[in-house]
């Protein structure tokens, strides 16, 4: 099981977080693009924290050369796995030919993956759409699994919708295509020794379950391990990785984000960086609207540290009927 790459969400505070809760599943990165890294020398895009591991860097991009380059650097950054995404559909990236507009090239994709696996030693993995457009997604896709798997690639995360590349905006394109589930199991059946994960739609560690049981070897979980930390994560060692993991409480996971918080604060960052990720660990839990409120309205006032904290735990516990 893993937690999706999220633009502007999964960045390291909020995967830090998700680390207190499940030792287990692989956390993604927001997409890096090649060009930022290799033109840019945004190398501090790589940093995380050793406790994140294991983690997993994606790369936007389709110059092979470049994306060696960029998944060289975070090899050497000390990341768990290099991923390509072929799934973003947003304009931005259409304009620098990646994302989901790749999966018309699935020989550029081949290419890519080819020129990254030849420089770094950790898996390249590709996280993909069905297709695009009018493309037919029952053709389409297996030939271009065939085709990047040709390179030795035998790891693909697959989004079970289309993307829409006009007339969508990237929101709409995780919600409006239709999903088809029953496309990933028939391309686990087509390439039985690949490591296919599906991706899309799965709110409960029940549903990601269901998926592992029918054969599938991966799940990836992005909104709701987003916005229901707790109900998606804290579980997911015992009931999905069959570990012996003693179960925590979110305020246990409140509490042990203090220290992390003092070492970004005197590092010169705001609170605000972290506790906006943190606003859905109560979710749906008695005090979890209180919970959210007291964070949003305290923490990028001047001076905001980890006394909010205290603050926002204390005010639900007084809430809650004696
Ligand atoms: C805010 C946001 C940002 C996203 N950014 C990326 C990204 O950088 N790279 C990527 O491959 N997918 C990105 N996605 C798509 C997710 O990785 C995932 O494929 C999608 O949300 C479907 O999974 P879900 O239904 O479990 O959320 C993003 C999704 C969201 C909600």
């Amino acid at each position: 099981m893993s937690v999706a790459p999220m633009m502007d969400w999964t960045d390291r505070h909020c995967r830090y977080l998700h680390r207190l809760m499940t030792r287990n599943a692989l956390l993604y990165t927001e997409m890096v693009t090649s060009p930022a890294l290799v033109r840019g020398g945004a190398l501090h895009l790589l940093d995380f924290h050793p406790d994140e591991h294991p983690v997993a860097l994606q790369l936007g991009g389709s110059d092979p050369a470049e994306l060696a380059q960029a998944a060289r650097l975070g090899a050497e950054a000390g990341y768990d796995e290099i991923n390509l995404n072929v799934g973003c559909p947003s304009d931005r990236v259409q304009s620098g030919t990646f994302g989901a507009v790749l999966m018309k090239q699935p020989g550029l994709v081949a290419d890519c993956v080819a020129a990254m696996q030849a420089v770094v030693q950790v898996p390249v993995t590709v996280k993909c759409r069905i297709g695009v457009d009018d493309q037919d997604a029952q053709e389409v896709l297996p030939e271009f699994i065939a085709r990047v798997a040709s390179t030795g690639c035998d790891r693909f995360i697959i989004h079970a919708r289309k993307a829409w590349l006009q007339g969508l905006s990237p929101k709409e394109n995780r919600d409006i295509p239709p999903l088809d589930y029953d496309l990933v199991m028939q391309m686990k059946g087509l390439f039985p020794a690949l490591h296919l994960s599906v991706n899309g739609g799965v709110t409960t560690l029940e549903q990601a379950a269901g998926f592992l049981e029918a054969g599938l070897d991966g799940v990836m979980i992005g909104r709701a391990a987003y916005h229901q930390p707790w109900d998606v994560l804290a579980g997911a060692d015992a009931r999905i990785f069959g570990a012996d993991t003693a179960t925590r409480d979110p305020v246990d996971i409140a509490l042990a984000m203090i220290p992390y918080i003092d070492a970004h604060l005197s590092s010169g960052g705001r609170l605000h960086q972290i506790t906006r990720h943190m606003m859905g660990l109560f979710a749906g839990r008695p005090g979890g609207r209180l919970w959210r409120r007291v964070l949003s309205e305290g923490a990028s006032q001047k001076g905001a540290g980890p006394a909010l904290i205290h603050a926002a735990l204390a005010r639900m516990q007084e809430a809650q009927p004696a």
